[in-house]
């Protein structure tokens, strides 16, 4: 699969996973995937500071995009057994669950130790935190009830490999919720691209001491998949139901399905 099953808007997909039938002109070239070593580095490296750095870029309305998500996942209803946070990082995400209600179980999985101590020191003892990949979930089948994860997407190396586990880990007619950075449309994209393209890089490269990293976040919010074709990915992995509801222009976007 080329580029790790990734391909960029605008591409008409042509099988399964975007291998177009024809290129009347060569794909714009894509930013090389980092190792999943280098990512988990990056982010071992930058999680002290990783919540400070955040509300700068994005001027703290990375937590209002994950308040009114929660708020959205939750209005929907459905069973709330056990609760599963993909990327946990810091555990902002996953508190805006826990302190809505009791969950049955409730657990965040990341690689990176780093972020686990943080999130633990933010979520106490309401939940389980382990040390994992993403891409293999150490959970039996049909363990939870809803899957949610946010701002994580774009680390995730096979798309359609990550669906499918996302999917086995649901109990049937369980949701799986991903909040992710995308590219508004309209003019507010024309005024995002200085904002993407030199802001972004310059800032969080200086305040990470990491410009490797925030190069290839900038790059890959410019290349990621649009919200449709993540849509199309979940309901060729077997998710029904999917809804996309854009945020601040656009800026970031909920996307919902279900098993
Ligand atoms: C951009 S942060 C988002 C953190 C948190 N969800 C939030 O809303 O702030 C992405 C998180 O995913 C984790 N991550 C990235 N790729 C991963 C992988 N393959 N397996 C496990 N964790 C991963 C990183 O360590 C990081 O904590």
């Amino acid at each position: 699969m080329k580029n790790g099953g990734r391909f960029s808007e605008g591409q008409v997909s042509g099988n399964r996973f975007g291998v177009p039938a024809s290129f009347p002109e060569p794909p714009p070239a894509l930013p090389a995937f980092p190792p999943k070593e280098a990512i988990r580095g990056f982010f071992e490296s930058i999680a002290f500071r990783y919540d400070s750095i955040n509300s700068l870029l994005s001027f703290r309305w990375d937590e209002a995009w994950r308040k009114k998500a929660a708020r959205q996942i939750l209005e929907g209803g459905g069973k709330r057994g056990a609760i599963l946070d993909l990327g946990v990082g810091t555990g902002k995400f996953l508190e805006r669950f826990l302190g809505e209600k009791s969950w049955e179980r409730a657990v965040g999985v990341d690689f990176a130790r780093e972020m686990l101590k943080r999130a633990r020191a933010r979520l106490g003892l309401r939940c389980q935190l382990i040390q994992a990949d993403i891409h293999d979930l150490p959970f039996e089948a049909e363990s939870f009830d809803l899957v949610i994860s946010s701002f994580t997407l774009r680390s995730v190396k096979d798309l359609p490999h990550f669906f499918g586990e996302v999917r086995r880990v649901l109990t049937p007619g369980g949701k799986a919720a991903f909040l992710c950075l995308t590219r508004p449309s309209g003019l507010p994209r024309i005024l995002y691209a200085p904002y993407l393209k030199c802001y972004l890089p310059l800032v969080g490269g200086m305040l990470s001491r990491e410009p490797k990293a925030y190069r290839f976040l900038s790059e890959s919010i410019q290349t990621f998949f649009s919200p449709p074709e993540i849509q199309r990915e979940l309901e060729s992995s077997g998710f029904k139901g999917v809804s996309i509801f854009p945020f601040s222009f656009g800026l970031a976007t909920l996307i919902l399905a279900e098993k």
